[in-house]
């Protein structure tokens, strides 16, 4: 009697375990299915927040070039028709309508560089290999600095999304170098296969120590590479940065071009 009590028991003991452990089974994939269920929302908003900046710089970009760059070509060609119009009646006034068109092309150029900075429109209009070999060409110019682009793409276009990520963290790396690698070289090498695009910025610069770069240690003040990592990583893509103290740097990326929408 006593043996068949035991049993009995320990039967139902067993099956109110079980039931527990299904009801806990369950629960935990409901949790689960909440927390993906978020984090697709997380991402989703916080893509949408990065185009939303990115139309605001797109919008910057063009009223910097219509509305101050217009107005700037506009007061050049009146001041460089002044300047000949005096040139032979007065020669101070003249000296000084020369140096005047001087300086309004300056306000022009930067303005026009300032811009496109902003949002290169050669991005929107011939794509990611055209912007790139732009920005090393202007970078290059303004830095005195060797940057090469090796691109695999042609005149391929990928997702405007996509172009804009690569474009940004290509960008911001090149800016790393001018900033802190205090070397006259950089090289940018952009891959692309049928599922993912691969970019990366080298420099054999001066390098630095990883973990207060990317603010493992809680440093705060290093926003851009952590910003990076995290930009890339709402694209389902990863970023990894390697350097050391006077090893020079390699940041690369690597973005799956389907199904990375969620
Ligand atoms: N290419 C590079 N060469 C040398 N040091 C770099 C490079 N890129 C980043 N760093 C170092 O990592 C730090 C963090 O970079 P980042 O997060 O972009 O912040 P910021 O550029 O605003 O300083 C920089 O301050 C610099 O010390
Ligand atoms: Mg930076």
């Amino acid at each position: 009697m006593a043996t068949e009590d035991v049993n009995f028991d320990s039967e139902e003991a067993i099956t109110e375990i079980t039931r527990r452990v299904d009801s806990i089974t369950r629960e935990n994939q409901a949790l689960f299915r909440r927390l993906l269920d978020g984090e697709r929302r997380f991402r989703r908003l916080a893509k949408a927040v990065w185009m939303v900046q990115e139309d605001e710089r797109r919008r910057l970009a063009r009223e910097l070039h219509d509305g101050i760059g217009q107005t700037l070509t506009a007061l050049k060609n009146q001041v460089a028709r002044l300047h000949i119009k005096y040139e032979d009646a007065d020669e101070t006034l003249a000296a000084a309508l020369k140096d005047s068109v001087e300086l309004v092309s300056t306000a022009l150029n930067d303005t026009r560089e300032l811009s496109r900075l902003l949002r290169p429109s050669v991005l929107d209009d011939l794509g990611l290999e055209a912007a790139l070999t732009w920005l090393a060409r202007t970078l290059g110019q303004r830095t005195d600095m060797d940057i090469s682009i090796d691109c695999d793409l042609d005149e391929e276009r990928l997702e405007p999304e996509i172009e804009t990520l690569v474009f940004r963290i290509v960008q911001e790396s090149l800016t790393n170098v001018i900033k802190h690698a205090g070397v006259a070289e950089a090289v940018v090498q952009v891959q692309s296969s049928p599922d993912f695009l691969r970019a990366s910025v080298t420099d054999k610069g001066a390098g630095f120590e990883m973990k207060s770069a990317l603010g493992e240690d809680n440093n705060p003040a290093s926003s851009g590479l952590r910003g990076m990592k995290d930009r890339v990583e709402l694209f389902g893509g990863q970023l990894a940065i390697r350097s050391a103290p006077g090893s020079g740097t390699v940041v690369e990326l690597a973005v799956p071009l389907t199904g990375h929408q969620d």
